[in-house]
């Protein structure tokens, strides 16, 4: 049975959730499940932005059919070719025979390498940054997007309602329950967390494209934003996109402290601790404190977009850093965080090392500060480090 919600007067959502879905990519939890978005434009000529992921394939197609109820699919629009969008091209191929693609060549190539048969050359409507379609009453055009997320992405700008058709841009983890619009939940409260966990961890390292995209975005009158993923916007857009602007700067949204510890026996857990303590006493509030090895590593790096000041704490590991936090590192490099303020901690109990590399590896990282004074543990903390903790959270906690 069909369940489609209306957007606007002849816009339809026709996409649907997974639940059960254990990790997103084949490595991001999502506990709360995931909304795979498609949309369907019934002009004069029909249109379908992108497909779906195949886990909800059954229920795409029948929303699909009950819109177009016998007519003609005119055009299938694919601003993004990841195969949780378009793992239907192919069906709807079958189904719709005669359905124009309407797409970039980029897009076009990696169609025929994901779905590999005999295209007629008229399969595809080709299209160039700029260029406009007619579908009747509306006209679109296309913006392109190189990776934000993959190297073909456009978006779809609708220029007769402002509706913008922005692919995994203003996305979020997150199944939808009925309500498919920003403005009738409480996002900040409730998704903001998770649409920032989505946004750093799935588009975090390409800041300097999106940043692109936002300056194309700041010339076109937005009035809708429809991602793939997760809610529609069609008020207080500025919320959004005020924190996609932030986001892909790498600037912190507020001054707060992650810290990130990772420990065998329990010592460097214990200094960690006994840092947060000394934070709150110089009247330091937003402190977030994870265990690498309990927390997985796509809410620290959230978490680390989201505040001012990291500290690492790690033990040395046969003559490295503690596992789950090397795999942490690597991972904020490669989300190519900046303008971090960044201390750290390290132990061990005959050779300490993992402070020397974790410094090394940090380097890479551009304009963080990383501070000179390492506190260094011998096995447990000594009485005299305490004040060495203490001077960390009297820096810490300088405006
Ligand atoms: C598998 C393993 C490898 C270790 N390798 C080193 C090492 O190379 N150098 C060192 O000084 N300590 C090494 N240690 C010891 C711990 O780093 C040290 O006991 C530290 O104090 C543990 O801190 P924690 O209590 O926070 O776990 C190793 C421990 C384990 C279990
Ligand atoms: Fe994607
Ligand atoms: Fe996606």
């Amino acid at each position: 049975m069909y369940n489609i919600r209306k957007v606007t007067e002849d816009l339809y959502w026709i996409g649907s959730s997974d639940r059960r879905l254990a990790l997103f990519e084949n490595v991001y939890p999502i506990p709360q499940g995931v909304a795979y978005n498609s949309y369907v434009l019934t002009d004069k000529k029909t249109v379908l932005f992108d497909t779906v992921d195949s886990a909800v394939a059954a229920r795409f197609f029948e929303n699909l059919r009950q819109i177009l109820s016998g007519k003609p699919l005119d055009y299938m629009v694919i601003n993004h070719m990841e195969p949780d969008h378009c793992s239907q091209i192919a069906n709807i191929m079958r189904e719709y025979p005669s359905v124009k693609i309407v797409c970039n060549t980029k897009t076009k190539q990696m169609i025929e390498q994901f779905f590999p048969q005999t295209y007629a050359e008229d399969t595809f409507l080709l299209i160039k940054e700029g260029d406009t379609l007619s579908t009747g009453n509306h006209e679109l055009t296309f913006i392109f997007a190189p990776m934000v997320h993959w190297p073909e992405v456009m978006l779809t700008f609708d220029k007769t309602t402002g509706t913008l058709f922005s692919a995994d841009a203003f996305g979020t983890f997150g199944a939808l329950n009925g309500n498919i619009f920003a403005d009738e939940v409480d996002f900040e409260k409730d998704y903001l967390d998770e649409a920032r966990r989505y946004y750093t961890n799935i588009v975090g390292k390409y800041g300097q494209q999106v940043q692109m995209l936002l300056k194309k975005a700041s010339a076109l009158n937005i009035e809708m934003i429809c991602p793939l993923h997760g809610f529609i916007w069609r008020q207080n857009l500025q919320f959004i996109l005020e924190k996609y602007n932030k986001w892909s700067a790498y600037e912190p949204e507020e001054k707060g402290v992650v810290i990130a510890y990772g420990s065998i026996y329990g010592n460097t857990e214990n200094a960690a601790e006994i840092l947060a303590s000394k934070l709150a006493e110089q009247g330091v509030k937003n402190i977030k404190m994870y265990d690498v090895s309990v927390t997985h590593p796509s809410y620290i790096i959230s978490e680390c977009f989201k505040y001012s000041d990291l500290i690492f704490a790690a033990s040395t590991y046969n003559a490295g850093i503690f596992v789950n936090m090397e795999n942490l590192l690597h991972d904020i490099i490669a989300h190519n965080l900046q303008n971090r303020k960044i201390f750290l901690i390290d132990n061990g109990s005959w050779a300490p090392i993992a402070g020397k590399q974790m410094r090394e590896l940090l380097q890479g990282l551009k304009n963080c500060n990383v501070s000179e004074n390492t506190i260094s543990i011998k096995s447990a903390l000594q009485e005299n480090q305490i004040s060495a903790l203490e001077q960390m959270a009297k820096e810490i906690a300088l405006p």
